[in-house]
């Protein structure tokens, strides 16, 4: 059987202030095509795996905006975690959970916050993936052609040339480097040997379940302990506890960057992740002065800038060169968009100040 696991609990903190811890940019329209982020991304996978094999991983606090958003899918295939730990304990959670009625299973995991262009490229591509993870062992990430050394991203080294037993379109991941600094990660694009890491994995329960025994010891404890709560009524209590437990980590420096049966599917499928305001600025449609705008604007000896503010707003902007001016519920940024990775920090220090 083949699972989904769609991993929204996120709170898109780059994606501020448009992203919000109360209405992160998953629930949002991003690209203004009438879908949500989520809606999209289920969407996506329709005939690879069924409608009951769906599962949401989110915050508590979003399952009632998941139900809103997928009416269809029945409350207990959203899995509500308590607080966020991040993408390991995410996929712990939901791989445990699948594990328990079926280790055979093939998952799919899937981040809620990207756009694909070509949507049967992408079909096709997953489908691969699930059928070579059904037979071998290895941890599959969908890896795709870096066009620039953006910082935000898991970047990964493969050996060429196909490995005796394992389908003809994987390659052996050599190094998996999760969000290098600049200078890493300058030099990975100009040698050409790596890709970027799309954060799409595909691999069998049981297989992931092994390396969280292996990488991530201490979560595979909680979740081993309380593995037969799981699927039943005590399943909320023991997920309480458990993440009280469970430290706050990524699936890249987890599992990825440590594990030795990784294997990467060069793709091509017109992909973005829409994490970050310079991403909505690489697809929008970029006026003659390089300016991407969404929003009651005058701009004056103004280029490259990305800008999205409330419609009833009139913003006036003079002389300003490659920055984002973002204003969403009652706060503003004005920020240059070689800097945006910085968003993050501005995010925390906000919320101390309030
Ligand atoms: N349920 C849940 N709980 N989901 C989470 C949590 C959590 O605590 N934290 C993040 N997510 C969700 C996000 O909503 C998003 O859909 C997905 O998991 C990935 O998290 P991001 O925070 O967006 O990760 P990233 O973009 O910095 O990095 C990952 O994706 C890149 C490609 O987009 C990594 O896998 C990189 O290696 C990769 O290149
Ligand atoms: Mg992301």
């Amino acid at each position: 059987h083949t699972y989904l696991v769609v991993m929204a609990g996120g709170i898109g903190s780059r994606f501020w202030p448009f992203s919000r811890t109360n209405h992160p940019k998953q629930f949002h329209d991003v690209l203004g095509v009438g879908r949500s982020m989520l809606q999209m991304t289920v969407d996506r996978f329709a005939g690879i795996c069924p409608a009951e094999n769906v599962f949401v991983v989110t915050n508590r606090d979003y399952t009632e905006l998941v139900q809103q958003h997928l009416p269809e899918m029945p409350a207990d295939q959203i899995l509500g975690e308590p607080i966020g730990r991040n993408t390991a304990p995410c996929i712990a959670y939901a791989s445990y959970r699948i594990a328990r009625q079926d280790p055979q299973a093939v998952i799919i995991v899937s981040p809620a916050d990207h756009a694909v262009v070509r949507v049967d490229e992408f079909r096709r591509v997953v489908s691969q993936a699930v059928d070579a993870a059904r037979t071998q062992d290895i941890l599959i990430t969908i890896g795709l052609q870096p066009t620039r050394p953006d910082t935000g991203y898991g970047y990964i080294q493969y050996r060429e040339g196909q490995e005796a037993g394992i389908p003809v379109e994987l390659r052996k991941v050599k190094t998996f480097t999760e969000k290098p600094n600049l200078e890493l990660a300058q030099e990975f694009v100009r040698s050409g040997d790596f890709l970027w890491n799309s954060g799409l994995f595909v691999w069998r329960a049981e297989v992931i379940v092994r390396a969280f025994g292996q990488y991530l010891s201490d979560i595979a404890e909680v979740f081993e302990e309380g593995a037969a709560e799981l699927g039943t009524e005590r399943e909320v209590d023991f997920i309480t506890r458990a993440y009280a437990h469970c430290r706050n980590i990524s699936i890249d420096y987890g599992v990825m960057e440590k594990a030795d049966n990784v294997y990467v599917m060069p793709a091509e499928f017109g992909w973005s992740d829409l994490g970050t305001w310079d991403s909505l600025h690489r697809i929008g449609q970029p006026d003659a002065q390089g300016n991407v705008v969404d929003g009651d604007t005058l701009l004056y000896d103004t280029t490259n800038c990305m800008i999205k503010t409330p419609t009833e707003r009139l913003v006036v902007v003079q002389g300003l060169e490659g920055y984002i001016v973002a204003e969403y519920d009652n706060v503003l940024l004005i920020c240059k968009r070689t800097e945006e990775q910085r968003v993050k920090e501005f995010v925390a220090d906000a919320k101390a100040k309030k």
